[in-house]
């Protein structure tokens, strides 16, 4: 057995590059890794479990990690066989996560709900993340107040405690991922009935979903604005395999149209992707569906877009705004993006601008004048504001240098290696060992 423990280099300097060489066309088939964002709820939710969760074709990447070496910290077991993750939470009763784990991820805030319903108590040190906005918590604290839970909020930790978590009636004044797959945990064994208006309606909302009721939970309407959820006493252990990740997908889909290439997604997670799609045959890319392989042709990008913004699912997603504004500064023409969702999301401009791209900001509005792009040395701040430094640096002339790679692998399992495989003339430097492996 082969188990994959997360090492991360506390204050190491780590010399974690991605070097291409841009121009060349992209060309050929690729399959897409297990979507991050439904993975991370998911072990979340095997807290609910006192046994074993199989979580099959899991993305190895270092927010999974992460969140595997919290789940230890809590008591569980936890083991990888090839892409399968198993999380044995039998005796994984602890209530504390410190700072130095919920500091490295935004997605710790949703242990909560779980260690409480276990508990009747949670500590958590503030959750981290990506620096692309304030991203406060304050929706995920109302939820919990919602189901009955006392909440005590400390300079470096917040503290919950409640004897038993109680059905409720929610109302979200905003549409938001994580508070929503945090109240869906909290109700799912909750006493009596939850009901959830203005949820977000994400896909990865569904496969929590999926994945409660395969284990006994009681949940209809995910995937709409009002969710019903009948608190159950006892959930059992499931296996279940995570689908491919709509936003790996998109970001492939903007690497071939920057390099104007053609490729195949064969595992494309088809009905995730269509608002992304739609731009994507206004920018002149074309593409076909065929037996659950996506076909793309980004060789005839090359209109401009008028107005674009960022939007809640079905809406074209914050998270695959950065490398579409990667495209947009390869296609000759004025193009306007309005960013609703995240305020700091075009930090990355000021990289993309080093490379020759011309991108105005003003607010959450960015300007783009398309043109010609040329390599440069940049650095990735953040986990989507990095992909699209690989994807503007496939499209560019010249070579490019890629630093602080890391946030990119919080996401991407192998971009390097995907691209490659496309025919993108890249090498890496990932220096420092960054996992360990450990024979058992
Ligand atoms: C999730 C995704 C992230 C994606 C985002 C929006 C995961 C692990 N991450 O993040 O990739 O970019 O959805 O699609 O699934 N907000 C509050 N108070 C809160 C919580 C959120 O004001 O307590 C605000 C946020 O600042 C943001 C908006 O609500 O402006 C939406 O955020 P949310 O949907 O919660 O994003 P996340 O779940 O953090």
């Amino acid at each position: 057995m082969h188990i994959i423990t997360a090492r991360v280099p506390e204050g190491v300097e780590c010399l974690d590059e991605i070097h291409v060489i841009g121009g060349k066309c992209l060309h050929g088939n690729i399959t897409v890794q297990g979507s991050k964002n439904t993975v991370l709820p998911l072990m979340s939710g095997a807290l609910l479990y006192r046994g074993i969760s199989v979580l099959k074709a899991c993305p190895r990447i270092t927010d999974v990690f992460y969140m595997e070496e919290i789940l230890r910290a809590l008591g569980a077991e936890t083991w990888w066989e090839d892409h399968d993750l198993y999380l044995d939470c039998t005796h994984a009763d602890g209530s504390h996560v410190p700072e130095i784990y919920s500091g490295r991820m935004r997605s710790s805030i949703i242990l909560l709900g779980p260690i409480l319903a276990r508990n009747q108590r949670a500590e958590i040190g503030y959750p981290g993340g990506c620096v692309i906005g304030k991203r406060p918590v304050d929706l995920h604290l109302y939820v919990l107040r919602c189901f009955g839970a006392e909440i005590k909020e400390e300079e470096k930790k917040i503290t919950v405690s409640c004897k038993k978590l109680c059905g409720t009636e929610i109302v979200f004044s905003k549409r938001s991922v994580g508070a929503t797959e945090q109240a869906i945990l909290c109700a799912a064994l909750s006493k009596g009935t939850t009901t959830l208006r203005n949820c977000a309606r994400e896909p990865e909302i569904v496969w929590l979903c999926r994945f409660l009721n395969a284990m006994g939970a009681k949940i209809e309407g995910a995937g709409e604005d009002c969710i019903c959820i009948e608190g159950t006493e006892k959930l059992c252990g499931t296996k279940m395999q995570i689908p491919a990740d709509r936003i790996v997908t998109g970001t492939y889909l903007c690497a071939a149209a920057a390099a104007r290439g053609r490729i195949v997604i064969e595992n494309a997670p088809e009905g995730e992707l269509d608002a992304f799609l739609q731009v994507y045959r206004k920018m002149g890319g074309q593409y076909e569906w065929n037996s659950g392989k996506l076909i793309a042709d980004g060789s005839q990008v090359r209109f401009s877009l008028p107005f674009l913004e960022t939007e809640v699912y079905p809406g074209f997603p914050t998270d695959l705004q950065s490398p579409l504004l990667a495209v947009l500064a390869t296609v000759p023409g004025k193009s306007i993006i309005k960013e609703n969702i995240f305020e700091n999301r075009f930090k990355v401009c000021n990289e993309l601008c080093k490379m020759g791209a011309d991108i105005r900001v003003d607010g959450n509005t960015a300007v783009v004048c398309g043109g010609r792009l040329h390599g440069n040395c940049v650095y990735a701040e953040e986990l989507r504001g990095g992909a699209a430094l690989l994807v503007a640096a496939l499209a560019a002339e010249g070579s490019s240098v890629i630093r602080g790679c890391s946030f990119i692998r919080r996401g991407y399992e192998d971009i390097g290696g995907d691209l490659k495989k496309l025919g993108g003339l890249i090498t890496e430097d990932i220096g420092t060992v960054f996992y360990e492996n450990i024979q058992l």
